[in-house]
């Protein structure tokens, strides 16, 4: 069933834990995402990013996961991911997304939070909920790119400032996390989500999460964070799968057995973060 990323954010502070945020392209990923979701019995949220809209087209995500959603018995939330724009949530709304992310994230604070309010002034009204950006998250995502030069961490007290006067439903911080494949260890700064956690209640976000070693998501997940969002580790395992059959069986040409390996890859892949974050029998 389709249900508002609220109710999602929600569920999980309470029983403290995270729900994967997965991101969709295609067919094959958003059914190795729900047919593990539907293994765990866990809720989820699919999301489509900005070149993900750009590649299937928004008639597609939507009808794509209204489908998943009508057959699937587990709670499913559709969001847009880093939304560029008010036009673009607007779009979003109108297709019938249940969560929507509007990134204010490049914006000086007073227009991020200007803008964030004005994309609850539309989405609020029709049951959809909203994510913001404070801080800016480095790495490469699609067309979005920001250099480690320009990465920001995320100001506790201004968090705290940005939830109250936005009324977000959720917030995704800036502590040390990119987008992408990571060069070395990622660290986390776990004294600014400490901080960020004290200083408000709004649920947490955690982008950039593919490859972030399991001992520090299991760390970061009790402060508050609500949403983890996995992008990467799937692009790995779909072309991992995809390269495998194309050396073991170069003369296959059936579309099914090549990206069926590659559906399989994608479902263990999410299936452990499931378990991971928590979120497994929380449907
Ligand atoms: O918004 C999407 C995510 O933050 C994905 O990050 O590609 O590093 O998993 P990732
Ligand atoms: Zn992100």
């Amino acid at each position: 069933m389709l249900v508002s990323g609220k109710e999602i954010f929600q569920e999980a502070k309470k029983g403290k834990y995270a729900v994967g945020a997965f991101n969709l392209n295609n067919m094959e990923i958003l059914q190795s995402i729900i047919e593990a979701a539907e293994a765990e019995k866990s809720p989820v949220i699919i999301q489509a990013s900005q070149g993900g809209l750009k590649y299937a087209g928004i008639e597609y995500v939507a009808g794509m996961a209204r489908i998943a959603a009508e057959k699937a018995s587990v709670p499913i939330a559709l969001n847009i991911d880093h939304g560029t724009s008010f036009e673009q949530i607007v779009q979003c709304v109108r297709h019938g997304f249940t969560a929507v992310m509007i990134d204010g994230s490049k914006l000086p604070f007073e227009e991020n939070i200007a803008l964030t309010k004005r994309v609850t002034e539309v989405a609020h009204p029709n049951g959809i909920s909203v994510e913001a950006e404070l801080g800016k998250i480095g790495g490469v995502e699609d067309d979005i790119v920001v250099s480690a030069r320009d990465a920001t961490f995320t100001d506790p007290d201004e968090a705290a400032e940005f939830a109250e006067r936005t009324n977000c439903d959720a917030l995704a911080v800036a502590i040390g996390t990119a987008h992408g494949v990571y060069h070395g260890e990622p660290k986390l700064d776990f004294e600014r989500l400490e901080e960020i956690s004290k200083k408000t209640d709004v649920p947490l976000v955690l982008h950039g999460a593919s490859g972030v070693p399991d001992e520090a998501i299991g760390r970061a997940i009790p402060y508050g964070i609500v949403k983890i969002n996995i992008d990467t580790e799937l692009r790995m395992a779909f072309a991992d799968a995809v390269k495998r059959v194309a050396t073991e069986k170069p003369d296959e040409i059936d579309p099914r057995k090549i990206l069926g390996p590659a559906k399989e890859a994608m479902f263990e892949v999410v299936r452990k973060k499931m378990r991971l974050f928590g979120s497994s029998n929380k449907a």
